[in-house]
């Protein structure tokens, strides 16, 4: 078992289904039994426990977790053998956190927020079916700090149905104006499956995604943001400690239907990884939430997988941090490393890729599968 483990906990229902959303969440119909979901997922820790649990980080993740009763997630902050110096982050949807006032929040023990704004103009928030309007994150915002958070943060998206550079820069403006610790700026992506996949509305194309990008990352830069992930901007000593461990590989337990979770036992001085995933429709974890499938990472795999997290970090990691993660050496990979090198997509000292391989990451991963 690893020292720095996180803990992720699923919250599976939101006010309604966004269009273009594939996370595990399911549109409220009826009454949500909060108390039961609560017991399921202590249940579900019993399950999962391990002596000498202690996480370093906690991300209630969601689906909507702002709308978790604040007894429950108290409870559960009381219950879980949590570092008295961990992040831990709840996600807030404007128009849903009216339930979890922030003040019980802060004494509860949840010390950063993760506002979904996704836009600020609110044409383009109908057009992604969103309950709430721009003026919802402000207010959302402002009662956040006044509780005393002081690490926030604001996920935007981008490449909006028909958007031009100049209003995505003005999304970008008005989230940098609320003055977050944390932007997440992700590119809207049409995921199988979704409303958009079914009814794909019409995208900005490709010449306006290169110039939206481009404009956004010196916007950024220039307001002090740095980008240390493809999609993750932070002012300085920011970073979401709880998201780094994920790229660095690192081990993380997850609770609630359909969590993920990743962990690695030590034998003969070699880590053997495996994922463990809970029933994904709430229903099914409910009446049984310590139900779960395993999977050991097999060694052909565990390369693929490292790379595709440590990759996505704009400095890379360590070598070494890649031999204690995945029990390979560097030289194991020398000639698809030298052949990437040559190309330009990696760099030469860290495991980690060059501007133009951040750009081109499924080509680098390729190499790897
Ligand atoms: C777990 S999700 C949702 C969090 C929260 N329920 C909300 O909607 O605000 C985290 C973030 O992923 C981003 N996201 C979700 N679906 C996406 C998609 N298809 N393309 C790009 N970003 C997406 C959104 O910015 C969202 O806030
Ligand atoms: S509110 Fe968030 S999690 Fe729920 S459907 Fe919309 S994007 Fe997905």
């Amino acid at each position: 078992m690893l020292n720095d483990t996180g803990l992720y906990i699923h919250y599976p229902w939101c006010v309604k289904k966004c269009p273009y959303c594939d996370f595990n969440s399911h549109p409220i119909k009826g009454e949500i039994d909060q108390e039961a979901y609560c017991t399921a997922l202590l249940a579900d820790w019993e399950a999962q426990q391990q002596a000498g649990d202690s996480f370093q980080s906690v991300f209630f993740g969601g689906g909507t977790p702002s709308l978790m009763h604040p007894a429950h997630v108290n409870t559960l902050l009381d219950t879980l053998p949590i570092n008295s110096r961990a992040e831990v982050t709840l996600e807030v949807n404007p128009g849903t956190h009216e339930y979890m006032d922030f003040n019980d929040s802060r004494t509860s023990g949840i010390n950063r927020l993760s506002i979904g704004a996704q836009s600020f103009d609110d044409t383009q928030l109908g057009n992604l079916g969103r309950v709430h309007q721009s003026a919802d994150i402000v207010t959302a915002f402002k009662k956040a700090r006044s509780a005393g958070f002081e690490n926030i943060n604001l996920d935007v998206m981008w490449g909006l149905p028909g958007q031009t550079v100049n209003a995505a820069l003005q999304d970008l403006r008005c989230a940098i104006d609320l003055q977050p610790e944390h932007l997440s700026w992700y590119q809207l992506t049409i995921e199988a499956k979704t409303e958009f996949a079914r009814r794909t509305p019409i995208l900005p194309v490709e010449q306006a995604i290169y110039d939206i990008e481009k404009a956004g990352l010196e916007l950024l830069a220039d307001c002090g943001f740095k980008r240390y992930e493809i999609s993750a901007f932070a002012q300085p000593d920011q970073q979401c400690q709880h998201n780094l461990n994920y790229w660095q590989f690192g081990d993380y337990l997850g609770l609630g239907a359909g969590a993920h979770g990743k962990r690695s036992d030590r034998r003969n001085g070699t880590l053997h990884p495996r994922r463990i995933s809970k029933a994904h429709q709430p229903r099914m974890y409910l009446a049984d939430p310590a139900a779960a499938t395993e999977q050991p990472v097999d060694t052909d795999e565990i390369v693929l997988e490292f790379m595709m997290n440590a990759l996505r970090l704009v400095d890379g990691v360590d070598w070494a941090l890649f031999e204690q993660r995945t029990g390979h050496t560097k030289s194991d990979l020398a000639a698809k490393w030298s052949s990437l090198e040559e190309q330009k997509l990696v760099t030469a000292n860290r495991c980690g890729a060059t501007a133009k391989g951040l750009r081109y990451l499924d080509s680098i991963l390729q190499v790897f599968i």
